[in-house]
């Protein structure tokens, strides 16, 4: 079906439908560019299809748009990269393709519009927009990708088998999509990821990842993270996340599902924040759950030093899946130890030094851990979420004025071991370090004032014997 599609005024876009006409070449813009212009999401990456050669077109483009453009040729793919200012051309040849099975990288020969549109992932992707400009604006959607769109649906163009077994990322893109957008995935287009989900095995980790961030990255994730489990694909990526489902019970007692525990609460820290770190701490704040579980005749189930082992499992699962052991990941282990602490404050009296202790472990990621605890609760009982709550400011309320008054939360003792070892006539030992944490802790525990003159008595004090 052919639609003219005349909202699309865009400068850029008129300039490359002039140029391909010079050319004599066909030209379409495709893809990514135009399904968001439908969903108003604005995107500065344009896909342009050329029914011919894409890299003699991008080189007129370039020239066209004179010293700001910046082109690059890639010869052997046969594409051609235009970038200007913040926009990004990509050019290419209409192809087909043809896959093999043991590999994603697909045999490329030269090919019409519509075996282009044919190769693409899903119908809400495959839309195509000519830019020559006698047909400027003219739609040509094969797949009813529009009626997706305006349905909700993820849904490839072809039989779903062979898109995803042709190219098995598509897989995690479906359920991407599906969490960016908020769409649902048509039923055989999840019935093919179910059977084809073992193919998952020869994408590279690093783009499985990619799209894991992205899904996180979306306003609910828990959309694209129950899709991932329930097509069977969580158990494959990341099988300490499918290890939190279920409940046991004995005696009649019953543990939350921590599956979905985890879900609700990445939902509720990313209603709170775009940091996709610590939503990432919210994914794995509980992942020592299932190693730690034990049922204590008294108590029911308990799960103890989950926060501990959780964080301890931490550098696996980052090495395992390839993602980079960085500071992020020293933000996500710090994270993951520390969440019960706020939580475990209010349940106790809270005293001025447990909370200088926490402000002090916690640093500058302190009100990052506040959302993530504030998030942990997520119980159904309204009232005792209301009290969680309510304590919590209290804690909150008592880490500012703890703060204002003492500055615990980037702390340095303010007598360092240099200074510890000239006033004592010490050499660099075991002493000078032991000297150095009783000072902290006497500040953290209120006993002197976080002050220079203050610490240097005190370590005068306690190193003439008497503490
Ligand atoms: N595409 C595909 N199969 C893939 C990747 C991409 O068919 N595995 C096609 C789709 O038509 C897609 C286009 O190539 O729209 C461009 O891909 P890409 O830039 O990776 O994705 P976008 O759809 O633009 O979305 P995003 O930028 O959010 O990744």
């Amino acid at each position: 079906m052919k639609v003219l599609f005349p909202e699309i005024e865009n400068k850029t876009l008129h300039l490359i439908g002039e140029e391909a006409d010079k050319l004599g070449l066909e030209c379409y813009v495709i893809g990514g560019w135009v399904r968001d212009l439908f969903l108003h999401r604005g995107s500065k990456d344009i896909d342009v299809v050329v029914v011919g050669s894409g890299i003699s077109l991008a080189e007129q483009v370039a020239a066209r748009l004179g010293k700001h453009a910046h082109l690059s040729v890639f010869k052997t793919y046969g594409t051609a990269q235009v970038k200007n200012r913040d926009l990004e051309l990509e050019f290419v040849g209409a192809r087909r393709e043809s896959y093999r099975h043991e590999s994603r990288n697909p045999i490329v020969e030269d090919g019409t519009l519509e075996e282009d549109q044919n190769r693409r992932d899903f119908t809400i992707n495959a839309l195509a927009i000519c830019l020559n400009k006698d047909r400027y604006g003219e739609l040509l959607d094969p797949f009813g990708g529009i009626q997706d769109m305006n349905e909700g649906v993820i849904r490839t163009p072809l039989d779903p088998d062979i898109t995803f077994s042709d190219d098995p990322l598509r897989m995690m893109r479906a359920i991407r999509f599906a969490s960016q957008l908020g769409f649902y995935l048509d039923r055989e287009t999840f019935d093919a990821i179910e059977r084809n989900r073992e193919r998952i095995h020869i994408i590279t980790k690093e783009r499985i990842v990619d799209e894991l961030n992205k899904i996180m990255g979306s306003r609910k994730p828990s959309v694209g993270l129950y899709l991932l489990d329930k097509t069977g694909l969580l158990s494959l990526i990341f099988p300490e996340l499918s290890a939190l489902k279920g409940i046991e019970t004995k005696e009649g007692r019953g543990h939350k599902d921590v599956f979905v525990h985890t879900l609700q609460v990445v939902d509720n820290v990313a209603e709170k924040s775009d940091n996709l770190w610590l939503r990432w701490a919210a994914l794995l704040h509980d992942i020592g759950k299932p190693r730690s579980k034990a049922w204590d005749p008294k108590m029911g189930w308990t799960f103890r030093n989950h926060n501990y082992i959780g964080a301890k499992m931490i550098p696996g699962i980052f090495k395992r899946m390839k993602m980079p052991q960085n500071e992020k990941m020293d933000y996500i282990r710090k994270m993951v130890d520390l969440h019960m602490r706020p939580i475990n404050l209010i349940e106790d009296i809270v005293t001025d030094s447990a909370v200088r202790r926490l402000l002090f472990e916690a640093g500058n990621d302190i009100d990052d851990l506040m959302i993530l605890c504030n998030a942990d609760i997520t119980s159904r009982n309204e009232e005792k979420v209301e009290r969680f709550h309510k304590n919590f400011e209290l804690v909150k309320q008592k880490m500012v004025e703890l703060e204002e008054r003492d500055r615990i939360r980037n702390f340095q003792p303010p007598v360092d071991g240099i200074e510890i070892m000239e006033l004592l006539h010490l050499e660099p030992c075991a002493l000078v370090g032991e000297l150095k944490s009783k000072i902290k802790d006497a500040i953290l525990d209120g006993v002197i004032p976080n002050e220079h003159d203050a610490a240097k008595e005190y370590l005068l004090f306690i190193y003439r014997g008497n503490a």
